[in-house]
């Protein structure tokens, strides 16, 4: 009889089949609807009792509407008997609201990991925390945060010939430089002044030779592209020979996408953190690495 059963939440049909595949475990997805009001109505597809489920739940697209549909979740799963909850969020939101910025402003950050702190534990793809070490400081149970590196970098090794790796920001070293020891490439980080979401600078060092050279930038999150478009631009202008963006979660929200293509990038390639027309590099082996 099967022990572990993976359900998928509403952004994550393909890639919980696919960790269940590889688990062999028995595999489902939440059944959902809205109720004529707009409230959502959610219903767990089979009996989890005395099983343990690992919940995979990509936050975005619907950030707040995949919020309540994890907690959802995970409280029914523990009220009908589960004998543990994992939940899993290849894309976990709300992050990036990780102090006060201006008086007064909401904390989201902790206030979303106090919410979802209603499973038993925590498995987080490359989660963008910049202000703290780790996830235990802001979630109340175990909480893993495992990396995308292997797969980014295993792309760049197949698919570009003697790569030029440039990190956008200080923070993207996680990414850029980790990536570029890895596979043994030349790699520099920038600096990036952001003034509003969607208004960013970027400074090039004069030194860096992109003349002719495979410009490979990498950053953990494409959102409003604004941080791609500079680095895009300024590589373009420097008769980079191709230039391609990589990153972990594909966002791409006001035709980001589009907009970055025009600004002069080659390719844009994203992980299947969140499913979309860039999401080629598949996490399913690395999510389930972490939970064997
Ligand atoms: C910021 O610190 C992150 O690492 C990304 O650079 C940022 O979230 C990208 O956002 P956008 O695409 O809106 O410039």
């Amino acid at each position: 009889m099967t022990k572990t059963i993976v359900l998928g939440g509403s952004n994550s049909h393909s890639l919980a089949r696919k960790i269940a595949n590889k688990l062999k475990a028995k595999y489902g997805v939440l059944i959902t609807d809205r109720f004529p009001d707009g409230e959502l109505y959610l219903r767990l597809p089979f009996s989890v009792k005395g099983k343990k489920v690992i919940l995979i739940e990509s936050m975005h697209p619907n950030p707040d509407r995949i919020l309540i549909e994890t907690i959802f979740a995970s409280r029914t799963c523990k009220e009908l008997g589960a004998k543990e909850v994992v939940l899993v969020a290849p894309y976990l939101a709300y992050l990036r609201q990780d102090k006060r910025f201006h008086p007064r402003e909401c904390w989201s950050n902790r206030i979303m990991a106090a919410l979802v702190t209603c499973a038993d534990k925590m498995v987080v793809v490359d989660p963008h925390i910049q202000r703290i070490k780790n996830l235990h400081e802001i979630f109340n149970m175990p909480a893993k945060k495992i990396s995308a590196n292997s797969v980014l970098g295993d792309y760049i090794k197949k698919n570009v010939k003697n790569p030029l790796i440039l990190g956008p920001d200080w923070e993207s070293f996680q990414w850029a430089e980790k990536i570029a020891e890895k596979i043994k490439v030349e790699s520099t980080v920038l600096r990036k002044k952001r003034y509003t979401s969607r208004s960013v600078r970027i400074k090039l060092k004069g030194d860096i030779a992109i003349k002719g050279r495979n410009v490979v930038i990498i950053d953990d999150i494409i959102s409003s592209g604004h941080t791609m478009i500079e680095v895009v631009k300024q590589a373009k202008k420097k008769k980079a020979k191709s230039i391609t963006c990589l990153a972990v979660h594909g966002i791409f929200s006001e035709r980001a996408y589009s907009k970055i293509k025009k600004a002069g990038a080659t390719k844009i390639i994203t992980t299947n953190t969140i499913e979309n027309k860039t999401s080629k590099l598949d996490v399913s082996g690395v999510i389930t690495k972490s939970l064997t």
